[in-house]
């Protein structure tokens, strides 16, 4: 069975957001398909449609090659909740990992660590690869505070995990997201090394968790990215939506890999 978290190959997570309308997603999934069936699996890829796309694309895509996911999942089980979707439902349509705790979702609908702690949860019990966001506002870091507040989302978001548990971990500094800032190299690896600590002391040094950067990566700064720092892959909002960008990001996280290897 494929899993990112065995993968020792870059991971490339594309989050489509709210867009996928009219042709765009038949087509667009069916270039990247194409593309990254061409990179012989030297990068993990997965695009995290609507849900509403999930099953439909599901029937065009090769897990091998690329899988799809969800953006969001509620912890409950099946019942009387209208207009949810559950990490059992999104699993059936054909998602292999969904994003939570996104800064959106935060944000905008009141997300609490503890709410995503119980997604978290559901998405494991359920199989599915929990794609954890954190990361600090503007304010956070002006006020110095980014080693303290994502300590506290990874406390508050991520509940003890069994063995079999599927955990990515995504920094996504909110200034960052769709903005065209990116950190520097200097600041992204000062937040990885402050990641790694706790993971190690919370979860133990064996325990294998995939660090992935979001915010503004596009087709001609993911080299970059990538080659500077030393984390594990790319959370691609905007870029993702274009085939030609997606594979672009995809091939930079190639080259930058075997560069290291
Ligand atoms: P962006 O979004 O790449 O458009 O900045 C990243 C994200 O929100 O995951």
């Amino acid at each position: 069975m494929t899993t990112l978290q065995a993968s020792k190959r870059p991971i490339l997570v594309g989050n489509w957001k709210m867009n996928g309308t009219g042709a765009l997603a038949k087509e667009a999934i069916a270039k990247m398909h194409a593309g990254l069936k061409s990179f012989d699996k030297s990068v993990f890829a997965a695009i995290c449609p609507p849900a509403t796309l999930i099953g439909a694309l599901a029937e065009h895509t090769d897990p091998e090659v690329m899988l799809l996911g969800a953006q969001d999942c509620v912890a409950e089980a099946c019942g009387a909740r209208t207009g949810d979707l559950n990490a059992e439902l999104l699993s059936e349509a054909g998602a292999r990992i969904v994003i939570l705790g996104h800064s959106e979702r935060r944000t905008i609908h009141g997300e609490t660590d503890a709410m995503i702690r119980n997604k978290v949860a559901s998405a494991w019990a359920n199989g599915l690869t929990a794609l954890v966001c954190v990361g600090e506002s503007l304010d956070d870091r002006n006020s110095d505070r980014v080693g303290q507040v994502i300590e506290e989302q990874l406390d508050g978001s991520i509940p003890d995990m069994p063995p079999e548990a599927k955990t990515i971990i995504a920094y996504e500094p909110v200034w960052a997201i769709g903005t065209g800032l990116v950190p520097t190299p200097r600041m992204l690896s000062i937040v990885y090394d402050d990641i790694r600590r706790y993971l190690t002391g919370r979860f133990g040094p064996a325990r294998s968790i995939p660090l992935l950067y979001g915010g503004s990566v596009s087709a001609s700064n993911a080299a970059e990215l990538m080659g500077k720092t030393s984390f594990d892959g790319l959370l691609v909002g905007k870029a993702s939506l274009s085939a030609d960008e997606f594979l672009g990001i995809a091939k930079a996280c190639a080259d930058a890999r075997a560069a290291t290897a």
